[in-house]
């Protein structure tokens, strides 16, 4: 498959137009980074963002509703009383049934048909081909449109297929944004500096120079109030089908042959292709699932997963997973991958942690061998890379002790870092989709996962209870323990 890309277009006339407007993602994340880009003159001159939603308000009311619910998200230092006032000047609002035909005639009067439209669809993925058929009915798609998909996209392959197809029939694969932060997130795309910027690390970024590499998404929050969409989610398809894949796809990929979008998709989607479908023994032996009890984060007692609001009392959506995932391929043979996501854990702390073979063999006395150089790539909450050595601790005898070679990033690099969904509203805006997943990217991580899911159906596997403030059940030691490894905080 294939992207072509489109030309960089900021000097057009800009209709961002978002669907769920109203919503959470739309305070809490869409409209603080369409401020920043705005502040930071990123946003074509001629900009104008229609907030769709189904409430029937005015334009004031939905500008109270930016106000109460959107500002207080936006950094306190970079909020200031004209900037503010000039960016709330871009909105407008407009009630629409999404099922409705005649209120995208509404919609249409509010757009311009000069400007550069760009849908962001920040709802349910169950409405997304609804969204796209009414759309072009009414004539508001037309060649250089872009439309920008929210995760999860569908439930499962098929779901996620019928999506793909639907919005396929009113834009071409290039004009189509599927979005995942994390690949906005800026250590993330560093990671692909770092690997392909360095000659240092080429030749060591394979087995068996590699032993394991360890990716951990940990979350401090809980379920908060979103139990009605995560109830039917869970962390798998929430965090592991999206967030953790794509991580372990820019850890795992070839060197593409540039950086053109579809030279690096192309290298990403050979690494889903390559990951080794899970058979039952494996799900059974390789899988850990858990759900958070009652217990206490940062010093606060919380709730367990089963008494959160509208969380059903037998629930078994699962808020952490651990994996053991092997990659199919020469660099990766017996290289094990493995990941772990979950809500309610000790710390929030997102780290991918390369773990180098041991020595083969030491003259260094003192139990050297369990020092194993590590290469600790830490997204959350700081951003860090660091290499892990031995070094001899200063005086007469030979003794040893591990050090890091530290990379501060945000002292190393000054600057302002902009946040993950900024920088990719600000990609879209520009057609740059490298950092976007492409239609069978997407669908080739469902194929991976869909098996494991159904394979939990079908064990009637329940989650393992953990206490909050825990790094999650004990199984995911034990996944590791059983091939004398450990989590980089047990190690
Ligand atoms: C979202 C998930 O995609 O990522 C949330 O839906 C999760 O459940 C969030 O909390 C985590 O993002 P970040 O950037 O805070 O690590």
């Amino acid at each position: 498959m294939t992207t072509q890309t489109l030309s960089a277009t900021p000097e057009l006339p800009l209709d961002m137009i978002v669907f769920g407007g109203a919503g959470d993602l739309a305070a809490r994340k869409l409209l603080p980074a369409l401020y920043m880009a705005h502040l930071h003159g990123n946003l074509p001159a001629q900009t104008r963002i229609v907030a769709v939603g189904r409430a029937d308000w005015s334009r004031e009311q939905y500008l109270s509703f930016v106000e109460e619910n959107a500002r207080p998200f936006v950094d306190s230092k970079a909020l200031d009383a004209p900037g503010w006032d000039k960016f709330l000047a871009l909105f407008d609002y407009v009630r629409v049934e999404i099922g409705s035909p005649a209120d995208y005639a509404g919609l249409a009067e509010k757009t311009r048909n000069d400007a550069l439209r760009v849908f962001y669809l920040a709802t349910s993925p169950e409405l997304f081909t609804a969204i796209c058929d009414n759309l072009a009915a009414c004539h508001l798609v037309d060649g250089q449109s872009r439309v920008v998909l929210e995760k999860p996209l569908g439930h499962d392959l098929a779901s996620a297929q019928a999506i793909n197809a639907s919005v396929g029939r009113h834009f071409a694969e290039a004009q189509i944004y599927r979005i995942d932060h994390y690949l906005g997130k800026e250590t993330v795309q560093n990671l692909m500096v770092l690997r392909f910027g360095n000659a240092i690390f080429g030749p060591l970024w394979q087995a068996p120079y590699i032993k394991s590499v360890q990716i951990t998404v940990a979350e401090t929050v809980g379920v908060g109030n979103r139990a009605g969409f995560y109830d039917k989610t869970g962390a798998m398809r929430d965090m592991v089908q999206n967030h953790l894949l794509q991580l372990l796809c820019i850890v795992a990929m070839e060197p593409p042959v540039s950086l053109d979008p579809d030279a690096v998709r192309d290298e990403k989607l050979k690494v889903m292709r390559s990951l080794r479908p899970m058979t039952m023994a494996d799900i059974a032996r390789d899988t850990v699932r858990g759900q958070y009890m009652a217990g206490a984060v940062g010093g606060e007692s919380v709730k367990g997963y089963l008494e959160e609001d509208n969380v059903p009392a037998d629930s078994s959506a699962e808020t952490f997973v651990a994996l053991r995932v092997r990659i199919n391929n020469w660099r990766w043979a017996n290289v094990p991958f493995f990941l772990r996501t979950g809500k309610r854990l000790r710390q929030k702390q997102s780290e991918i942690v390369i773990e180098f073979a041991d020595l083969p063999f030491s003259i260094i006395p003192n139990g050297t061998r369990k020092y194993g150089n590590r290469l600790v790539i830490q997204l959350q909450p700081e951003e860090s890379i660091q290499l892990q050595m031995l070094a001899k601790e200063p005086g007469s005898g030979l003794q040893v002790l591990p050090v890091n070679l530290n990379l501060d990033l945000q002292q190393a690099l000054a600057g302002r870092r902009a946040e993950a969904y900024e920088r990719l509203l600000i990609d879209v805006i520009r057609g740059r989709p490298t950092h976007f997943m492409r239609r069978d990217e997407l669908e080739a991580a469902w194929a991976w996962v869909e098996p494991i899911l159904a394979g939990w159906r079908a064990l009637g596997d329940r989650p393992r209870a953990y206490i909050a403030g825990t790094y999650g059940p004990a199984g995911s030691s034990a996944l590791m323990a059983r091939e004398n490894m450990a989590w980089p905080e047990e190690g």
